[in-house]
């Protein structure tokens, strides 16, 4: 396609195959050439946009064009996520079957909002979720729906808790109400700041996100979850929520969800469940056993954009209280009664659910297509074998920890998750933060590996996760080269 689109309709049908072909090549040799590239780029903020235009074209440009800017604006600015010697945060991995799959859906451009407007949307949406839901463990009372991310999954969640335990603040509101006492969550020091921002949402207030210390091993302390609880209502306060987290973000800790389950059980507390990384353990037999619990939870959001090799988006909210979070957010304006299944004020109707009903978004993506092409075609034996192993590669980091003079694990492996710190003999300990975040940086810097720093018992810690599929061994001993060569080569200059 050399010429431009004209002023009406999109590509002739000839011109439209011969550009995804095009495109088909162009995604092919990316994944083929990943490796060799360097992981972050070589560019300083405001480059990729001076190459572009500051305005948009007045008339049509020749595709071709624009696919040239592509290759020489675009992708010079991109940091390599899929690379496999990335190692930072939790892997998000894109794959052949996941990539069939976003192409069809861009294809299709359905809205799932309600089942009439894409029956196929919907009920494959419903499998999908039921298949994840099994893989996890979690029992069958739990309806699952999709969100883009873990922190609206968790602000949908305290939303449909507020609803229970105030009266009609979907109705009235907020502001104004003497009768609302002041809404406490409790969350131990290592949960995600993405509750946080839900309670700055729902206008709980971020200063009301109670914080409970962690133990040793970096899971909530239930004495003090207790304390804080009973603290707060002596002082005329509302308990409303617990988030507990299964598989932290810095150490992969997993909080003790019997016992908070069972306090919040006693308390009528609701208890949400983060489990956005690692609910996917619980597809191991061997891991199942570390979520024990989490089938008490009110909700529970799993991200298998995290670690169920599924791209980003796609995050599932489990609730054993769907009505609860329907009763919030169900709201069906006039110009679409004749597409809800609900109209009639009843109920969803079997698989005809209205997924509308149960959040803010109306519009939704068909992201169901890129999970159940990724989960058909891995298959679970495929998952799982994928899990262990990258369980055995966090494991492996621990091994080279063990026999490397001056390194030592900030704490044990979790799932597949390894934290270690460099401190050479000599250097206090805020040296060694300050050396371990130039190692992290330097290692980054070179473009060969990529791991992050994090901070946990107040100290840097260096951080790998595994999580993405291209990764093998070979990877992570490049990934360790430069750890090792770079700590060697700053410890010498870092005295105090
Ligand atoms: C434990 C945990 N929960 C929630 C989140 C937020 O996830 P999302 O990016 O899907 O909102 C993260 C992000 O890494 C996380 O580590």
């Amino acid at each position: 396609m050399t010429t431009p689109l004209g002023p009406l309709g999109d590509l002739p049908a000839d011109e439209m195959r011969a550009a995804l072909h095009r495109m088909a090549d162009w995604v092919a040799d990316y994944r083929e050439t990943l490796e060799g590239r360097r992981i972050v780029p070589e560019v300083s903020p405001g480059e990729v946009t001076a190459g572009l235009s500051p305005t948009m074209p007045a008339v049509a440009e020749a595709l071709p064009v624009i696919l040239r800017d592509l290759d020489h604006i675009v992708m010079p600015g991109v940091v390599h996520w899929g690379h496999p010697a990335f190692l930072g945060y939790f892997g998000s991995t894109s794959n052949g079957p996941a990539l069939l799959g976003e192409i069809a859906a861009a294809a299709l451009n359905v809205s799932a909002m309600t089942w009439r407007t894409s029956p196929a949307a919907t009920e494959l949406e419903t499998v999908v979720l039921s298949w994840i839901r099994e893989l996890v463990g979690l029992p069958a009372s739990f309806m699952g729906i999709v969100y883009d991310t873990a922190s609206v999954a968790v602000l949908h969640a305290l939303a449909a808790a507020r609803e229970e335990a105030l009266s009609q603040v979907r109705g009235r509101g907020l502001a104004g109400r003497t009768d609302i006492p002041v809404l406490r969550v409790y969350a131990s020091d290592q949960a995600h700041s993405s509750l946080e921002k839900a309670a700055i949402v729902l206008g709980i207030g971020q200063d009301n996100v109670v914080r409970i210390s962690s133990d040793a091993r970096h899971r909530m302390d239930m004495a003090a979850l207790a304390a804080a609880i009973a603290r707060d209502r002596a002082e005329g306060m509302l308990p409303l929520a617990v988030v507990a987290t299964a598989g932290t973000t810095t150490s992969a800790a997993v909080d003790p969800l019997p016992a908070i389950a069972a306090l919040c059980a006693r308390e009528s507390i609701w208890l949400h469940v983060d489990a956005a990384y690692g609910g996917a353990i619980g597809a191991l037999p061997e891991g199942r056993a570390l979520l024990d619990g989490m089938e008490r939870a009110d909700s529970l959001v799993v991200n298998p954009h995290k670690w169920l090799f599924v791209p980003l988006d796609f995050s599932a909210l489990y609730t054993r209280r769907a009505e609860a979070l329907r009763r919030v957010f169900s709201l069906v304006p006039e110009y679409l009664r004749g597409a809800a299944s609900s109209d009639a004020g009843g109920t969803d109707r079997g698989a005809a659910i209205d997924y509308m009903d149960y959040g803010i978004q109306l519009g939704r993506r068909f992201r169901a297509l890129k999970a159940w092409m990724v989960l058909r075609a891995f298959g679970r034996e495929g998952i799982t074998s994928r899990i262990r192993e990258h369980c055995r590669l966090a494991q492996a980091v621990a091994e080279r920890v063990g026999r490397e003079p001056d390194f030592a694990m900030a704490t044990p492996v979790s799932m597949s998750i390894a934290c270690f710190r460099y401190e050479p003999a000599g250097v206090s300990h805020e040296s060694a933060d300050r050396l371990n975040a130039a190692i992290v940086a330097a290692v980054n810097a070179s473009g060969a590996g990529y791991l992050t720093h994090s901070t946990l018992d107040g100290r840097t810690v260096m951080r790998m996760g595994f999580g993405n599929v291209l990764t093998t061994e070979a990877h992570l001993d490049t990934v360790w080269r430069h750890v090792v060569a770079e700590s060697r080569r700053l410890g010498a200059t870092h005295g105090d």
